[in-house]
């Protein structure tokens, strides 16, 4: 399959069409934003480790049953996915707290929060992506409640698969958020990426950081720790 025209150009990536109708072109590219795209950096090699972890991620959760729209890395930077109607709305798990959630509650970095917590958020950088709930979200056709359970129900079965997942490489999985989206065939399906610029991992040791956090708060080497991520997770970032 080959790209045809370019659909979209998100803050990290692009998507193309193919000649396939159900089929899309995922390009990660080395961007990184922050505070809502007010600031951006090339970090070099970025996009080839979030489309390898990406790629490692989605197929751990595909082999655990979680209905996801990767198919499969075609090069470096770039991997086949389902085309999907994305649903304008982000599930946001977290088992730590952490982000705005310490700064809307005034908690303390690092409360661990039992059971985890889900929140929806509506995608919109203009509006700083406002939290939501069920009830919004159905009233404005953003989706459906049994597609805002289905969300629910399978973030917290991707959080219990990943959570092991980064135990198991000494890396406690403190938080991330996750788009869905419809599938030709009327199956919601979990979209977008799972890498460092959409979660937050602290060393299990040491507590540091190994995420976009880096970025966001000047911490430095933050390709680095994304390759000791992907290290860590045994993904192999020379596979084509
Ligand atoms: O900022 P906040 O604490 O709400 O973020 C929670 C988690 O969701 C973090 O892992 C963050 O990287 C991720 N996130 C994201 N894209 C957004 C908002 C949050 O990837 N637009």
């Amino acid at each position: 399959l080959n790209k045809t025209e370019k659909l979209y150009s998100g803050k990290a990536k692009d998507i193309y069409a193919t000649e396939d109708a159900d089929l899309v072109i995922m390009h990660f590219r080395d961007d990184t934003s922050a505070f809502d795209g007010i600031r951006k950096e090339q970090l070099a090699e970025k996009g080839v480790i979030n489309n390898s972890i990406n790629a490692f991620v989605m197929t751990y959760l595909a082999d655990k049953g979680i209905p996801v729209h990767f198919q499969k890395k075609l090069s470096d930077t770039d991997s086949l996915v389902r085309r999907l109607t994305m649903i304008p709305v982000e599930s946001v798990v977290r088992n730590f707290a952490a982000g705005s959630l310490v700064k809307r509650l005034g908690l303390t970095e690092g409360l661990p929060l039992k059971p985890s917590t889900y929140e929806l958020f509506v995608k919109n950088d203009e509006l700083h992506d406002p939290m939501v709930n069920d009830s919004l979200v159905v009233t404005l056709n953003m989706a459906s409640q049994a597609q805002l359970d289905e969300m629910k129900r399978l973030s917290l079965e991707v959080n219990s698969h990943l959570v092991e997942l980064f135990a198991k490489a000494s890396m406690t999985l403190v938080d991330f958020k996750l788009e869905f989206g419809v599938a030709g065939d009327g199956t919601l399906c979990l979209g977008d990426e799972f890498s460092p610029d959409g979660c937050r991992i602290w060393d299990s040791a040491t507590g540091e950081k190994m995420d976009k956090d880096r970025f966001r708060q000047n911490l430095g080497q933050v390709v680095d720790y994304y390759k000791e991520v992907a290290g860590r997770l045994g993904v192999d970032l020379n596979q084509g």
